[in-house]
C-alpha cells in the first residue's frame, strides 16, 4: 500500500498517509492543531514537504537519475517525473561504446543528443556515462584484430570522437568504469574469458586508465572526469584499491576530478560500510558522486516475494540514511550529487538482470511516489 508522507512542524517524525484514502485538508488541519496543542509553546503550522515538493528543489547539491530517451518520448508519466524532479541526468545506456560506435569509425549520437537537449530544456546537468568499460562492448571490438598500436588508435579514436562530440554539452564523464576486480582489488586482468577480465587491460597494458583520462581531457578540457565503480561500500579491499588508483593518478598529474560510488545496495546491507566508504572517499579531496543508487528489496532472489509496507518503510529509511550520510561525510565542495539508477521500478535493470521481483527505486512501476521517495526527500533536506 502506497503512503504519502506529511511532516508536521510540531512532530519530530513524519506521518504517512494512505494515498488511496487521502485525508481531507480540514481533517489534516485539525490533526495538526490537536498535535500542536500538546506542546506548551505552539509553533507556526507549516506542512512540509507538500506533495508537490520535488527532489531537486530541496537538495543542496545536484540530484539525478539515469534516464532512457525512449521512455521520455513514449511514456508521459516518465516524462513528467524526469523533467520535474531532477537537476542532473545520466544517460543509462545510450552513451556507452556499443551505442556510440556500433561499427568501427561509425558513430551514432542521436539518442545521446536527444538526452542532452532534454536536459538543457529542463535545466539539468548531464553526467555522461561511460567512455571505457570492460563489458557491453560491440562485437567488432571484442573481435578486433590488430597490434598494440592499432588497439591504441581504436581506443583513442573512440574517446576523442565521443568526448569531442559532447564537448561543452555535458558537465562530466565516467571515463573509466569498473576497472578493479571484486576478489582481490587488482586490476581486471587479461583473462577476458573468465568474465571479469578487461579487453583494454589485455591489449593496452595497465596504464590504459591514465591514458583514457588524458585523451578525454584533451577532447573536452572543461569536463570533469570520474572513475566509477561498484562494491566500494561492502568490499574494503576494493575500496582501498580504488582510492590508491585515483590518488596515484592525481599524484601523476592525470586529470581526474572525482570518484563515482555506484551504490547498488539492498535493505540488508551493513550501513557501517557505507559510512566508512564515504568518509574514506571524501578524504581523497576529490568530488564524490553517488552515481547509480538503488536499494533492492529482494537480494535473496525469492521468486514469490511480494512488496509489504514493512519492506517499503525499511527502504525509505535506507534512502534517507544514504542521503543523510552523504551530507555528513562529504564536505559541501566535494558533493557532486546523488544519482539513482533510473527512478521507477518499471525501468530498473534489477528485475531483468536477476530475473526476480524487486522494487529498488523511489517511484513504483505505475510512477507513483513510494515511501522511498519521501525517505530520499527527507534525507536530502535534513
Ligand atoms: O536495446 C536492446 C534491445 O534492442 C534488445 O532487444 C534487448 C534484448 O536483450 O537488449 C537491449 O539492450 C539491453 C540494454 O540494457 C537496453 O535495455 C542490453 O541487452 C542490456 O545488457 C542492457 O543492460 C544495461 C547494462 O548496464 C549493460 O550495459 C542496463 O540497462 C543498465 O542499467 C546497466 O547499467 C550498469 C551501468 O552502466 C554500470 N554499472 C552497473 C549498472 C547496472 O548493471
Amino acid at each position: 500500500m502506497k503512503k504519502h508522507l506529511i511532516k508536521l512542524a510540531c512532530h519530530s517524525t513524519p506521518i504517512f498517509l494512505n494515498r488511496n484514502s487521502r485525508l481531507p485538508v480540514l481533517f489534516v488541519m485539525l490533526l495538526i492543531t490537536y498535535s500542536c496543542k500538546k506542546k506548551e509553546t505552539p509553533t507556526p503550522i507549516v506542512v512540509t514537504p507538500t506533495d508537490t515538493t520535488t527532489l531537486r528543489s530541496v537538495a543542496p547539491f545536484p540530484v539525478g537519475a539515469a534516464m532512457n530517451p525512449d521512455l521520455i518520448k513514449d511514456n508521459t508519466f516518465y516524462y513528467k517525473i524526469a523533467s520535474t524532479q531532477y537537476s542532473s541526468l545520466t544517460p543509462e545506456n545510450v552513451m556507452k561504446f556499443a551505442a556510440t560506435e556500433p561499427a568501427l569509425n561509425q558513430f551514432s549520437f542521436s539518442d545521446g543528443d536527444y538526452l542532452v537537449s532534454f536536459a538543457a530544456q529542463n535545466h539539468m546537468r548531464v553526467h555522461a556515462h561511460n567512455l571505457i568499460w570492460y563489458t557491453s562492448l560491440p562485437d567488432w571490438v571484442v573481435n578486433f584484430q590488430g597490434d598494440s598500436l592499432a588497439w591504441e588508435s581504436m581506443f583513442k579514436t573512440h574517446i576523442d570522437s565521443v568526448a569531442g562530440h559532447y564537448k561543452g554539452k555535458v558537465a562530466s564523464w565516467d571515463v573509466v568504469n569498473e576497472a578493479i576486480r571484486d576478489d582481490n582489488g587488482t586490476l581486471r586482468n587479461q583473462d577476458v574469458s573468465a568474465g571479469d577480465g578487461s579487453i583494454w587491460r589485455r591489449h593496452l597494458g595497465p596504464d590504459y586508465i591514465a591514458r583514457a583520462f588524458l585523451y578525454a581531457h584533451a577532447a573536452d578540457p572543461n569536463a570533469l572526469l570520474f572513475y566509477n565503480d561498484y562494491g566500494q561500500e561492502y568490499d574494503v579491499v576494493k575500496l582501498d584499491s580504488i582510492i590508491a588508483l585515483v590518488t596515484g593518478l592525481k599524484a601523476r598529474g592525470i586529470p581526474i576530478s572525482g570518484i563515482g560510488m555506484e551504490m547498488h545496495i539492498n535493505v540488508n546491507d551493513n550501513n557501517t560500510g557505507i559510512t566508512t566508504a564515504l568518509q574514506k572517499l571524501a578524504a581523497t579531496g576529490l568530488l564524490i558522486h553517488i552515481s547509480e543508487l538503488d536499494i533492492s528489496l529482494n537480494p535473496s532472489n525469492n521468486q514469490s516475494m511480494v512488496l509489504t509496507d514493512a519492506l517499503e518503510q525499511a527502504q525509505s529509511a535506507e534512502y534517507q540514511f544514504v542521503a543523510e550520510t552523504y551530507r555528513a561525510a562529504v564536505p559541501a565542495a566535494q558533493r557532486y550529487g546523488i544519482t539513482t539508477w533510473e527512478f521507477s521500478d518499471a525501468a530498473s535493470w534489477i528485475p531483468i538482470y536477476y530475473n526476480r521481483p524487486d522494487w529498488p527505486l523511489p517511484f513504483d512501476a505505475s510512477y507513483n511516489k513510494k515511501a522511498a521517495f519521501y525517505g530520499l526527500l527527507t534525507g536530502l533536506q535534513k
